[in-house]
């Protein structure tokens, strides 16, 4: 059994996290598009927390597992239903143009004739709510900050401390099925952070992305193609306002700033 118990599976082509400004397909993007489903289980939630959308795990065929999210699964919110798998996959290319690394792998394909979104399935991982608030400032301050800026840019409205993972490779976000969608909500966690250098790496891609005019134009062709040019072009407006906060402010987001985020 390789679901829940043996050695856990990865996606074994081993590849260096990306960087900014990477717009190939990735062997992973290629792995989870093409690999054939070996198996499928519906993951339901628990007694207190009903599962409303679907979401299976899937085996794939010698490599590894992911989390599949079929559009006729999405029940919630009803406006957006059979909308979201399209929004899981424009937030990861968000991160991998902006070379945040903080996304699982995600793609759209098709399983048993039904499109979805699937993404890499992060293994021996601890749900974010399960972990101590002051560890997890501590620990995990600069991926979270990196997850604030993330959040922004993406319009996150579901950034909860289920909505993250962490395991010894990092933090990885997850559930980004209502980004670009509805009210951009900000979790408290992220409150502690203004007026805080941001982490350096993130400084340099987003400045490094705001000078690249063939590289915004390749995530927004990207992005074209599953969702509108207004929501596109929103998400790359905010790009730019972040990249010339962090220039203006050296490297900080000033709290004088908070209503100008639409927090
Ligand atoms: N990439 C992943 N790797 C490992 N586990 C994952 C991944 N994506 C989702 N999960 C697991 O599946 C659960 C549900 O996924 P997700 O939060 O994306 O869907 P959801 O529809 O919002 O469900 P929920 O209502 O429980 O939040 C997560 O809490 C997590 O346990
Ligand atoms: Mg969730």
């Amino acid at each position: 059994m390789k679901f829940f118990g043996g050695e856990p599976q990865h996606l074994e082509t081993e590849e260096k996290p990306h960087s900014a400004g990477e717009n190939l397909e990735t062997q992973k993007e290629k792995a989870l598009q093409s690999l054939e489903i070996e198996r499928s289980v519906k993951l339901i939630g628990n007694a207190n927390n009903k599962r409303i959308n679907e979401v299976f795990l899937v085996e794939l065929h010698g490599d590894g597992s992911a989390i599949f999210k079929p559009a006729s699964g999405e029940k919630f919110p009803f406006d957006w239903a059979g909308e979201l798998y399209k929004n899981e996959r424009a937030s990861y290319l968000v991160d991998k143009f902006l070379g945040f690394n903080l996304v699982p792998t995600t793609v759209i394909r098709e399983v048993n004739g039904e499109i979805g979104s699937m993404q890499e399935f992060v293994f021996e991982s601890t749900v974010g709510l399960e972990i101590d608030d002051k560890l997890l400032k501590t620990n995990y301050r600069d991926a979270l900050k990196k997850m604030w800026v993330f959040d922004y840019i993406v319009w996150n409205g579901d950034r909860h401390d289920a909505n993250f993972l962490v395991n010894s490779d990092g933090l990885h976000a997850i559930d980004h099925g209502l980004t670009f969608v509805r009210e951009h909500i900000q979790p408290s966690i992220y409150e502690d952070f203004y007026d805080e250098s941001m982490p350096e790496d993130i400084i340099r891609n987003l400045e490094q992305f705001s000078d690249s005019a063939e590289q915004q134009n390749l995530l927004r062709q990207a992005m074209l193609e599953i969702l509108n040019e207004r929501t596109v072009d929103a998400c790359l407006k905010r790009i730019e306002f972040m990249a010339a906060i962090l220039k203006k402010y050296k490297g900080v987001i000033p709290k004088s700033l908070k209503p100008s985020l639409n927090y």
